[in-house]
């Protein structure tokens, strides 16, 4: 982390991970056009994208920070607070709510002690989200638990997934 509670603020792009984004650079024609990558690396260290983050990656790729906040807003992959160590994207949208999404939701809620969509377990594990589409239609319930992708998810299967990530 790299706010501590005395309300001091470390920089991010320091040392190992300064000389990562120095590489991503290379990638691409100029630093500006390397915000998406700069801000997951954020994310990757810090958890979620505060202000001050958004002002630093703002300052190390010569943006503005209320252009880096447009893009943080824009994309739901980037999270605006903090969330758990796992986050998990259940998708609810019609034709997978129809194969009973909202019971996967429940399931996962329960067995996580997250409670409700969108509020963190109180150990700090598990976040619960519901979004649109996954783009697995025909596999539902389709599941993202931070990169792992999980298709044919069913009440019954989540608390052997919950006991794997826990
Ligand atoms: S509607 Fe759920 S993955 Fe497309």
């Amino acid at each position: 982390m790299t706010a501590s509670h005395t309300g001091s603020y470390e920089p991010v792009f320091v040392g190992a991970v300064m000389e990562e984004l120095q590489s991503v650079f290379q990638r691409y024609p100029n630093k500006q056009a390397a915000l998406l990558p700069t801000l997951w690396i954020a994310q990757r260290e810090h958890g979620w994208i505060s202000d001050r983050i958004m002002a630093e990656v703002a300052e190390v790729l010569g943006l503005t920070p209320a252009y880096v906040k447009g893009v943080v807003t824009f994309y739901t992959m980037y999270h605006q607070h903090p969330v758990g160590k796992n986050f998990v994207q259940v998708c609810t949208t019609s034709p997978c709510n129809i194969c009973g999404a909202e019971g996967v939701v429940k399931a996962f809620l329960e067995h996580t002690g997250a409670g409700d969509a969108g509020a963190t377990s109180p150990d700090g594990k598990w976040t619960i989200v519901e979004v649109e589409c996954l783009g697995a239609c025909g596999f539902a319930t389709p599941v993202l638990i931070n990169d792992d992708f999980l298709e044919n998810v069913t009440p019954e299967k989540v608390p052997d997934i919950v006991k794997k990530y826990r």
